[in-house]
């Protein structure tokens, strides 16, 4: 990413696209009319813990934003990294009718960071088998948190 860009994209409640500006089309590499109404998975990297996506799911399904590294893969096969804010979308009567991320160019040394994480995530994944990885990969991260002695938000934050 340059350092002017922000992609932004909008989804329903179940993680379709409805909206993604300019960047967002042009880093994914697909056109506008395959991202509306695919699901947001469309830009799944394999390296990303389904830990770290559970993890996203539970803050803005409970009505918090979330902070995150995020590894996506493009429409031709390539990657590129963010730094995402998601938030929930509220109607006027408070309930949530959708959600919102804005993604700006992460620092280069908070990634090694957070790949180094995500590699140990995965690896978690991986060993504890499909059914129980979720679980595996979200108690290796509550693990390192603890040992930092930080929250997810300043952990994040903080790198
Ligand atoms: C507003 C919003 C933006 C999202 N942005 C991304 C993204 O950029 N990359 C990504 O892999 N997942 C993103 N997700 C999460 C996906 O919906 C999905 O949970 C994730 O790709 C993992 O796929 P899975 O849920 O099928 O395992 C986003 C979700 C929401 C609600």
């Amino acid at each position: 990413m340059r350092e002017e860009d922000f992609i932004v994209s909008t989804t329903d409640l179940q993680g379709r696209i409805t909206y993604g500006n300019r960047i967002f089309i042009e880093f994914s590499g697909y056109s506008e009319s395959e991202l509306i109404g695919a699901q947001h998975n469309i830009i799944r990297h394999p390296d990303m813990p389904r830990g770290l996506f559970k993890w996203l799911w539970d803050a803005i399904q409970g009505g918090n934003e979330c902070f995150a590294y995020v590894k996506n893969l493009a429409k031709d096969g390539s990657f590129y990294w963010v730094f995402a804010n998601v938030t929930p979308l509220f109607d006027m009567n408070g309930r949530i009718e959708g959600y919102f991320s804005v993604r700006r160019k992460p620092r280069p040394a908070a990634l090694a960071v957070v790949s180094e994480l995500y590699r140990q995530m995965l690896d978690a994944e991986m060993r504890a088998g499909a059914r129980d990885a979720i679980a595996a990969s979200t108690a290796l991260l509550q693990q390192t948190l603890s040992e930092k002695g930080r929250t997810y938000d300043e952990f994040i934050l903080s790198i």
